[in-house]
């Protein structure tokens, strides 16, 4: 199971201190939501604080694009040392060159799917994709409450996943705490994105610790392991 601590919850004054902090406390991948006040109405941070958190850890860097022009901005990324970069299917006809794009810069392939979206959306791109992102609020803010309407998709994707003999990560982002974390493992999550539900905790390392024992003990379905 894979704990994704995301940096949105974090001290943004101190980001490359911050980004450390999640290492040491055994975070697996560090989740970097990128907004660019159009796909969404809010604005985060760029290439250059990607780097930030590069240079200040060797975690795996789960770059979630949350932007309406991902194809001006693979690149910028990948460069800055994102492992994984993650765009929306509600991109459209876009979608399929752009997870082509991701994958020839030699980085992980992500798809992620809004609330509202029809998970069928995503189902032409399954064998293409490293990550199917589902989201459990509507982007754009940390510290929002979970929709759990969003878990028969998360079911769905394991069905899909096991019927087709695939490998990708079915990970949730969004309103992910101890609770909600566990929901989402019994339906057959295996990739856990936490800001608020981590950081507003006292210690990190804890509730990583934590949360990581309750989706082990709750979830049954781990991704096979990539060959
Ligand atoms: C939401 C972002 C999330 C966000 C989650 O638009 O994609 O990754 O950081 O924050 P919490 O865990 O606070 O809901
Ligand atoms: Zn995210």
């Amino acid at each position: 199971m894979i704990i994704a601590p995301s940096l949105l919850a974090a001290n943004f004054a101190k980001f490359g201190k911050e980004a450390a902090r999640v290492e040491r406390a055994g975070g697996d991948w560090l989740h970097l939501d990128i907004m660019d006040g159009h796909f969404v109405p809010n604005i985060s941070f760029g290439p250059q604080v990607v780097r930030i958190a590069n240079e200040a850890t060797d975690m795996f860097l789960d770059v979630h694009l949350m932007c309406s022009r991902p194809e001006i901005l693979l690149e910028p990324f990948a460069k800055a040392g994102a492992d994984s970069m993650t765009t929306h299917v509600e991109l459209g006809e876009r979608v399929e060159s752009l997870l082509w794009k991701i994958r020839s810069l030699g980085k992980k392939v992500g798809l992620a799917i809004n609330p509202p979206t029809p998970i069928t959306a995503v189902q032409p791109f399954l064998k293409k994709i490293d990550t199917l992102l589902i989201m459990t609020v509507n982007p754009g803010f940390g510290g929002q409450p979970f929709i759990s309407e969003t878990l028969p998709k998360v079911q769905q994707a394991l069905a899909w996943r096991e019927k087709m003999g695939l490998k990708y990560h079915i990970e949730v982002d969004g309103g992910i705490n101890f609770q909600t974390a566990a929901e989402c493992a019994r339906a057959g999550a295996d990739a856990y994105v936490s800001g608020t539900g981590l950081f507003g905790e006292h210690s990190l390392k804890t509730a990583i610790s934590k949360m990581r024992r309750i989706v082990t003990h709750e979830g049954k379905h781990f991704p096979p392991k990539a060959g």
